[in-house]
């Protein structure tokens, strides 16, 4: 799918005319072609860090390969957002570097109606340095220091501001600090197992910026239409209404002569995929319903009978995290879920979300974590989600697995010969 003669044409120099860019530094480097797909460190820190076993002998003897890209490995929010910003061209760059095949951005809108990279509509005064700007008096809710035993606060929404002003800032780590009394101390608040060394200020994309930047790159597009918070009631100004919304993402790529069969459109409301479909079924056909309806022990039976309404209705992807895919037998090996038996009884496709999201799992506190619960009581060694990656990939059969940090997928799939 993405033959080495493609990916060696890819010069990055024409997108950096569209996207404003900070620095020389950063500009500089942009402007390399995308030659060598690199893992870096971690796929092997993870692999030596394995129970020993044939998996970790297998995946040893892999790494001195000639690693290809691959849609198996899928960024999320641009795949090097382990250690640099989200949804930044400097994620994307880097997950794409690691291997990634399809690249995501989370699509929220601006007060000129723009479409913009950013995981939330509301977002902004956590991922970005707009406390800091003047931009903080546009916020729905401007900086207020913490004070009398009360945290600090802000929520600065995509849509309190303009594209030209959302250009205008610099993406940082998620994070912000509560016990902050000025607007710069709030932008701290990394966790310490994440890190600040490239957070020097991450370039802010547009979703068309996105297209151009990723179709350059030779790859495949996941966005997703994000729902906004009740803090931005739809319709937005009494008549952009969330099917205007859903439309407008299409018609970017329309605009762009993007081939549909490159989008992979997802939402977690069904209505936005339903709209797809029958509105803009060549675009529709290929969307992923995501599925967040089953987190706890009283609603994931309903989650799982939903999957036959959502086939029915003519879904043909699924998109659930990862722990609604697998379970522990009695000897606390990991095997596929009642969801994944019943989503593969159906036919459906399956791609998950979204590894590397958390720290070390001996530091992530009281408990299991979320994306690694079925592990956490397996085994406590970082190494063996690939242990997880290597049942979903084999015995659920998922298509694609959302990553933070693209090479631990790209080396699993290389290795396998996995390239969807
Ligand atoms: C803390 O409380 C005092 C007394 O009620 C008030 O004058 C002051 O403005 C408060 N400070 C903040 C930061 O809310
Ligand atoms: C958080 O804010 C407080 C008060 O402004 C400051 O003293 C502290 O150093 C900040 N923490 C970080 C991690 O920046
Ligand atoms: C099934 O999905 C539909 C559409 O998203 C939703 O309205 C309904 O509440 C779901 N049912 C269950 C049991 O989750
Ligand atoms: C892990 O073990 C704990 C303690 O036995 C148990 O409460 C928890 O449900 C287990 N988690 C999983 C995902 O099996």
């Amino acid at each position: 799918m993405h033959p080495k003669g493609q990916l060696l044409a890819v010069r990055l120099a024409a997108v950096a005319g569209v996207v404003a860019l900070p620095s020389r530094t950063q500009q500089s480097a942009l402007h390399r072609p995308i030659l060598n797909v690199e893992l870096g460190p971690r796929p092997e820190f993870l692999v030596n860090d394995m129970d020993e076993g044939w998996l970790k002998d297998r995946l040893s003897s892999c790494l001195e390969m000639e690693m290809q890209p691959t849609k198996f490995s899928i960024g999320h929010r641009g795949g090097g957002c382990l250690q640099l910003p989200e949804e930044t061209l400097e994620s994307i760059v880097a997950g794409t570097r690691m291997g990634a095949g399809i690249q995501e951005c989370d699509v929220a809108f601006t007060s000129d109606l723009e479409l913009v990279c950013r995981h939330d509509q509301c977002d902004l005064h956590t991922t970005t340095n707009i406390v800091a700007t003047e931009l903080n008096a546009k916020c729905t809710q401007p900086f207020t220091p913490a004070g009398n035993g009360t945290a600090a606060t802000a929520k600065c929404c995509t849509s309190d501001i303009t594209l030209a002003e959302f250009k205008s800032l610099c993406s940082k780590m998620d994070g912000f600090n509560a016990s902050a009394t000025t607007p710069e101390d709030f932008l701290d608040g990394t966790a310490a197992w994440r890190t600040d060394l490239y957070s020097t200020c991450g370039t802010v994309l547009s979703h068309k910026d996105f297209i151009g930047l990723v179709d350059q790159l030779g790859l495949d597009f996941t966005p997703e239409l994000k729902t906004p918070p009740a803090a931005v009631p739809m319709p937005f100004n009494g008549w952009f209404t969330q099917e205007k919304f859903a439309q407008k993402l299409v018609d970017e790529y329309r605009e762009a002569n993007i081939d549909f069969k490159r989008v992979w459109p997802q939402s977690f409301l069904f209505a936005d995929v339903a709209y797809w479909i029958k509105n803009e079924p060549e675009f529709g056909k290929q969307a992923l319903l995501l599925d967040e309806s089953g987190d706890t022990p009283a609603t994931f039976p309903g989650a799982i009978a939903n999957l036959t309404f959502y086939k029915d209705s003519g879904v043909r992807n699924v998109a659930p995290p990862l722990p609604y895919l697998v379970t522990l037998d009695d000897n606390n090996e990991i095997i596929p879920s009642a969801y994944a038996i019943e989503a593969k009884r159906l036919g459906l496709d399956i791609v998950t979300w979204s590894l590397e999201r958390s720290g070390p799992l001996a530091k992530v506190g009281n408990g299991p974590d979320y994306y690694y619960s079925t592990i956490y009581n397996s085994t406590k060694n970082d190494g063996d989600i690939y242990n997880l990656v290597d049942v979903l990939a084999r015995e659920v059969g998922v298509r694609g697995i959302f990553s933070d940090w693209s090479s631990t997928v790209t080396l699993y799939a290389n290795c396998f010969g996995i390239f969807p």
